[in-house]
């Protein structure tokens, strides 16, 4: 039996995650599925945002399919105890130190973007973002400073290790698109930087296939607006591909485009698909968000967790055969609401 763990979350995770799972019952029939609480709804249900029974479901799942966390009433928790510390704790337990952000332009979005339509057109960027390392998981904390002040401190650091691996899939992935390789990361300033930089450059040699680049995060955020279609593969750090992908998701649209794959191995294993965007408190509850971001996470899981290629395509034509009819949400222009949006997209699979 092949186990997907359903973590829908906080917000408008459930909703656009109802979604996301109808059509995958649809397209891949007979998976088994447990749903578990996370995030503030797991706060709520346990006294803590990632309960011991959820990680467990999630250990022994062969794929996780993840809606989104965050609520503004436990921002003021310790940091332990809030929604976010969940999904970084179920990214650092379950390994998941590779994350897929594909950031395409469907056809019928290109003239719709806020972005003019010859910027944006034929965008087809993979972002592929380290994912347990960084200031997110180094040393951190507060304290009274000798001038009487408050001072944070999040250490910022990888080691060689770990910036081979994500750069390893970085390489991996252009080999098979376009080519093109651009490791993004800000060593005119940071030490953690010339690390990763001289790693990644002492792996350019082992792939003759793949033009490798280098650019300045500052440079990367202007390009991504400036000419995003000059980027094929893009590998960062953590922080700078949390930023970058939200970025990048404006140049194809919305927001609630872009899905993500978090992965410890390309195929054949578990792994957690989510959209990139989060809870969106502002529009919780009203049925209004775009459910497509977290359809096309669900391709991305039966592409890389159930090895199903021709399922990941045929959900991935129903979306863009949904968008061709007009079919909107709000985001996007439109009117359409969470469900009607997830009703297109069944009636478009063939
Ligand atoms: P957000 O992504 O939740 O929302 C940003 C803006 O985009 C909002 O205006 C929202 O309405 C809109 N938006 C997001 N997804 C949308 C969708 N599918 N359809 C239409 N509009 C959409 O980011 P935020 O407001 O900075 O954060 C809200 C909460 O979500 C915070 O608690 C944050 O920590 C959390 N968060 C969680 C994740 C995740 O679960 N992976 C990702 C980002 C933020
Ligand atoms: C994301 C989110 C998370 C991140 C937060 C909620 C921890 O922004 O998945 O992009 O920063 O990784
Ligand atoms: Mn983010």
């Amino acid at each position: 039996m092949t186990l997907i763990a359903v973590l829908a979350g906080d917000g408008i995770g459930p909703e656009v995650t109802a979604e996301a799972r109808r059509i995958l019952e649809a397209v891949r029939p007979g998976l088994d599925y447990q749903e578990a609480p996370v995030g503030g709804a797991g706060y709520l249900a346990s006294g803590h945002p990632l309960p011991e029974a959820t990680l467990d479901l999630a250990k022994r799942s062969d794929a996780v399919l993840f809606g989104a966390i965050g609520d503004p009433r436990f921002e003021k928790l310790e940091r332990a105890l809030r929604p976010e510390a969940a999904l970084l704790s179920l990214r650092s337990e379950l390994g998941l130190f590779a994350n897929i952000r594909p950031a395409t332009i469907f056809p019928a979005l290109a003239s719709e973007s806020t972005l003019k339509p010859e910027v944006v057109d034929g965008l087809d960027i993979v972002i592929v973002r380290e994912l347990t390392g960084d200031v997110y998981f180094g040393e951190k904390g507060q304290r009274t400073n000798a001038a009487g002040l408050r001072e944070g401190h999040d250490l910022m650091r990888y080691d060689e290790s770990e910036i081979r691996r994500i750069a390893t899939v970085g390489f991996e992935m252009a080999k098979r698109r376009k080519g093109k390789l651009c490791s993004v990361d800000k060593a005119n300033v940071l030490e953690t930087s010339q690390v990763w930089r001289d790693v990644v450059t002492s792996m350019a040699a082992d792939y003759p296939d793949v033009t490798l680049t280098h650019m300045y995060v500052d440079n990367a955020a202007m390009q991504m607006v400036r000419a995003p279609t000059q980027f094929d593969v893009i590998v960062t750090g953590n922080l700078f591909g949390d930023i970058l992908s939200d970025q990048a998701s404006m140049c194809a649209g919305s927001i609630g485009m872009l899905p993500s794959a978090s992965l410890r191995a390309w195929s054949g294993d578990t792994g957690m698909y989510e959209p990139i965007h989060g809870s969106a408190p502002d529009i919780a509850g009203q049925g209004k968000a775009n459910p497509c971001a977290a359809i096309l996470s669900a391709a991305m899981l039966v592409r890389h967790s159930l090895d199903d290629e021709a399922s990941a395509q045929r959900i991935e034509a129903a979306v863009a055969a949904a968008l061709d009819t007009g079919a909107r949400t709000a985001d996007l222009g439109g009117n359409l609401s969470t469900r009607e949006m997830g009703d297109v997209v069944m009636r478009a699979l063939v």
